[in-house]
């Protein structure tokens, strides 16, 4: 298989740049003793978990299908957690989780009876305190419903709980501020903490960053973890995927509005949903600061607003030519979905020796199967 005979679009992940990121991971994991579970919410491409398997210890989870999902396929420690149990959800993930973590002291006393014999048991607490750009990814925004708050909390379930998570990085590449974080939420909470055996301090530390003080960081946890006398986790789902994977589109249709667009094979709405969430444009490969040729990046959905980007090209673009959307493997092929019947783009692997290994390939029974399975008479 050539890439010159894929058909766009396609997701390419490239197994040399992620295990550049694992590497940084296994050396995180040395110099902290933390644990590293992968947070499946941002990247379940199970198809590349064998890659990944070797460097972290499992994975996490935010809703039952992960939990079963990295129990199947990943193994090692499977985590639970989820911001809202049914009784149903508990049953199923009861048996394969290793560690269970309530979202609240409600959801803890409905179901700490399912699990109690089978596995441990944690509560997500919010420090109060967070790092991240925009408040929709705020976890300790306002009002925020995202583990219990230190008001909240009743003392006494400190002494039938084995552990806690706090999640309040977003994409923090700045070590320093992680490190106040961590100093604030040992001093908020050090009298509980003291009773744990483990605490998981969640995702959003981008040490996988170019630049990133790795010793700094371990050093930190594991002066954490001694002082309290713990074992810390980390949940790590985009440091571990980031700048591995190209979203390969073509370029369908170029139209002259008053801007250039060139219309490509795919949209974010469909294919990368958080540069439209959280408006953030994507990065061409083949544009230059320098070019004298701009083009919008337009989607073929139908949503007037749906581009990825605005960039400048050195040479003007052509009907049929592609383009690659760098960065395009966390929290966008766990959101693919269906919008406007557009085809949904291919997963390959491009392997170490540079062997190309196709992960997933979909048509249009997987669009008409995800619209109904049974038609009314
Ligand atoms: C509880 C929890 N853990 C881990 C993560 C993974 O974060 P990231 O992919 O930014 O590392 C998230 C992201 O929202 C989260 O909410």
């Amino acid at each position: 298989m050539q890439k010159s005979e894929l058909k766009t679009p396609y997701f390419m992940i490239n197994e040399a740049k992620l295990i550049e990121n694992l590497e940084q991971a296994k050396k995180l994991k040395e110099i902290s003793g933390a644990k590293l579970v992968l947070a499946l919410k941002c990247f379940s491409t199970w198809g590349v978990f064998n890659i990944i398997k070797p460097y972290l210890d499992g994975t996490t989870s935010s809703g039952p299908y992960e939990v079963k999902l990295g129990y199947e396929t990943f193994g090692g420690e499977t985590h639970a957690y989820s911001v809202g149990y049914s009784e149903d959800d508990v049953r199923e993930v009861a048996d394969i989780c290793d560690k269970l973590i309530f979202n609240s002291h409600s959801q803890l006393s409905a179901h700490r009876h399912i699990v109690e014999d089978k596995t441990s048991i944690g509560l997500r607490l919010n420090p109060g305190v967070s790092y991240a750009g925009q408040d929709l990814a705020n976890p300790a925004r306002q009002f925020s419903r995202l583990g219990v708050q230190f008001d909240h909390i009743d003392p006494a379930v400190f002494e039938s709980i084995d552990g806690v998570m706090f999640h309040m990085n977003c994409e923090n590449k700045d070590v320093d501020a992680f490190i106040r974080l961590l100093d604030s939420v040992s001093e908020t909470f050090g009298q509980y903490l003291d009773k744990l055996s483990w605490i998981s301090l969640g995702g959003g530390v981008f040490f996988t960053w170019p630049g990133y003080d790795i010793e700094k960081l371990g050093l930190a946890l594991k002066a954490f973890a001694h002082k309290h006398g713990v074992q810390v986790y980390l949940e790590p789902g985009e440091a571990i995927i980031t700048n591995t994977t190209d979203l390969v589109v073509t370029v369908v249709d170029i139209v002259e509005n008053g801007m250039r667009t060139a219309i490509v094979d795919s949209a974010t709405e469909a294919h990368r949903l958080d540069t439209l969430i959280y408006n953030e444009p994507a990065s061409i490969r083949e544009s230059s600061k320098q070019g004298h040729y701009e083009y919008v990046i337009g989607s073929c959905s139908c949503l007037a607003g749906d581009q990825f980007c605005v960039a400048n090209f050195e040479q003007p673009l052509e009907i049929g030519q592609q383009l690659h959307i760098l960065d395009s493997a966390g929290y966008t092929m766990v959101k693919l979905n269906w919008f406007n019947g557009l085809r949904m783009p291919s997963v390959y692997c491009e392997r170490s020796n540079g062997e190309l290994h196709k992960l997933n390939e979909f048509n249009y029974s997987d669009f008409k199967r995800s619209l109904s399975q049974w038609s009314v008479e």
